[in-house]
This record gives C-alpha cells, structure tokens and sequence, in this order.
C-alpha cells in the first residue's frame, strides 16, 4: 500500500500546516496517489438524471466543460442534450471545478501561483464499455503522455472523484514508483530521428514542438501499454475508489490503468516544474538522471 496515501478530510478546502503540506507534496511527488475516501461530491436532486451514458455525443468517452471555447454549446463539449440540459450539466462540472481547485490550493498553497486551468471532465460511461486501440486503451498500465500535446516536462496533476450513486467502485491498477518504471522503460527507446520534431509540427500533428523528453515519455507509454509481461505482473496493485471518494496524483508520473467503474468527475490542471516542492523528483529530471543528459 506505499503506492497510496489516506487522508481524512471531508472538505474541499481543508485546513492543514505547513509542514504537513510538504510532506504530502513530496508523496504525492514522488507518485503516489493521494486517497480521500470520506471527499465525496454531492448532487443535487435535479442532476441525478446526468447519471447516464447517453449524454455523451458521438463517439466521446467524457464530457468536458470548457466555459471559454465550448460557449457556443453551453460550455459543454462532447455532450448532447436541449440549451436547458447542457447549462445544468456545465453547472454540474463546473461546481466540481470550484470543488478540484479549492482542494489544491487547500492542500498544495505553494502551487497556486503556478497552476495552469485544463478542461475539467465528467465521464458517464462504463470503463469497459470502449473498447480502444492498444494505444488508446486506458485499462492497459500506463503514465499519460499524448502525442498531439507535447508539453516538455510541464506537470500532469489529476483530481478524481468517483461519483456513482451505488456501490461500484473505480478500480484502478497502480504500477512502480516512476523512478523504477524509467529505469525499466527508458533504455527501450530510441533516440529520435533527427528533424522529426520540426516535421510534426510543420505538419500539425503536434500542437507545439515535441521535445526529448516528449518523446521519450510517448515511447515509455507505448512500450508500458504493449509489455504483456509487464501488464500481468503480480505486484503491481489493484485498488477500488468506492463512491464518494476522491484521489489525487501527477499522471504523467503515476503508472496507471482504470480496468472497471462507472460515473467520475475529473480535473486536470497543469504545474511548470519549478512550482513543485521537490523538482527533482519530477519525470524529466528523473529521466535526465537516468539518461545522463538533457532532454529539454
Ligand atoms: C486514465 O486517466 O488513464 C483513466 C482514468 C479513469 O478513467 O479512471
Ligand atoms: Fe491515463
């Protein structure tokens, strides 16, 4: 269980010292994943009917709320419904927002400065039920890494809360601390191909320039995800996130796979590395170590 840390608080915005805050910085720095099981978000009546996978549009897996750049349909994207609906769902997602980031900037002050926004997102439908490439598939181990978004060692910070009105757990694989996932992965990937960067992005198929790091993390990824072996190994942890709980962690760090549940909210939010309480812990110094080199 060293790969998860319990915490007791039942607020979105709980008091806590200082030291305490450094402390649970450098867990959560590391890796683990911080477990709030009595944080639970509560819905009001009139949202329960949200419960349900047919508000997805399309071919979406979640809901996302972007108020700016989604105004047009409520602020709302990948969601269908009448004006009405999809206001009521964006006020849904955007409580938990408030929700998300008043727990960071409870537990985490010497972040606040620094985090930047990401959409936040409600996903209705069942883990199992998509059915994705091996690339894409999130029930296979993995740290989050996308190819059209580089992000050259900027943080990955994720807040969950399961909010299934049963009993159905979020039941997540939890893989090795990264410093041994990279020790494991990195000496498997190969240097990129020189101009490959500057391609990608003439081309837009990534939305700024891929850098070494980048690139390393997208083959960690791949290679995690494709390692039957590694996948099936025993001593990685099963953990069930009942409802109404919450958990926290940097998924660009944290070895992760959801294999079953239904009903989550989700905050993404991003963190330049000089914000963190322990920089050098974060996956590219990790990986520079490692390499012996910059991957700027
Ligand atoms: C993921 O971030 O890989 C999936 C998380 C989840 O759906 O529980
Ligand atoms: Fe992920």
């Amino acid at each position: 269980m060293y790969r998860i840390v319990e915490l007791p608080f039942t607020e979105w915005s709980p008091a806590i010292e200082a030291a305490e805050s450094r402390r649970l910085a450098g867990e959560l720095e590391l890796g683990k994943v911080l477990f709030l099981p009595k944080l639970g978000f509560g819905l009001q009546a009139s949202e329960t009917p949200f419960l349900d996978p047919r508000w997805l549009s399309g071919t979406h897996k979640s809901v996302s709320y972007e108020p700016v750049r989604a105004a047009a349909t409520g602020g709302v994207r990948g969601a269908q419904g009448s004006p009405g609906e999809l206001a009521r769902l964006a006020a849904m997602i955007a409580r938990f927002q408030t929700g998300a980031l008043s727990l960071i900037h409870a537990l985490f002050p010497g972040y606040v400065a620094h985090l930047r926004k990401a959409p936040t997102s409600f996903r209705p439908g069942n883990v199992e039920s998509h059915k994705l490439s091996w690339r894409k598939d999130d029930t296979l181990l993995h740290v989050d890494s996308f190819p059209s978004r580089p992000n050259r060692g900027e943080r990955i910070l994720r807040v969950f809360t399961n909010v299934h009105p049963g009993t159905v757990d979020r039941v997540w694989k939890v893989g090795d601390l990264f410093e041994q996932t990279a020790a494991e992965f990195l000496p498997r990937v190969r240097r990129v191909v020189p101009g490959t960067a500057t391609v990608l992005k003439t081309l837009g198929i990534t939305k700024s320039r891929r850098s070494r790091y980048d690139h390393a993390m997208l083959r960690i990824h791949d290679a995690m995800k494709q390692d039957s072996g590694y996948q099936a190994r025993a001593s990685h942890l099963t953990f069930g996130f009942p409802p109404s709980s919450t958990w926290i962690c940097f998924s660009d760090q944290t070895a992760h796979a959801a294999l079953s549940g239904q009903f989550m909210m989700e905050q993404t939010l991003h963190l330049p590395i000089p914000a963190l309480y322990f920089p050098e812990r974060s996956p590219l110094k990790v990986l520079e170590r490692l390499a012996g080199r910059a991957l700027a």
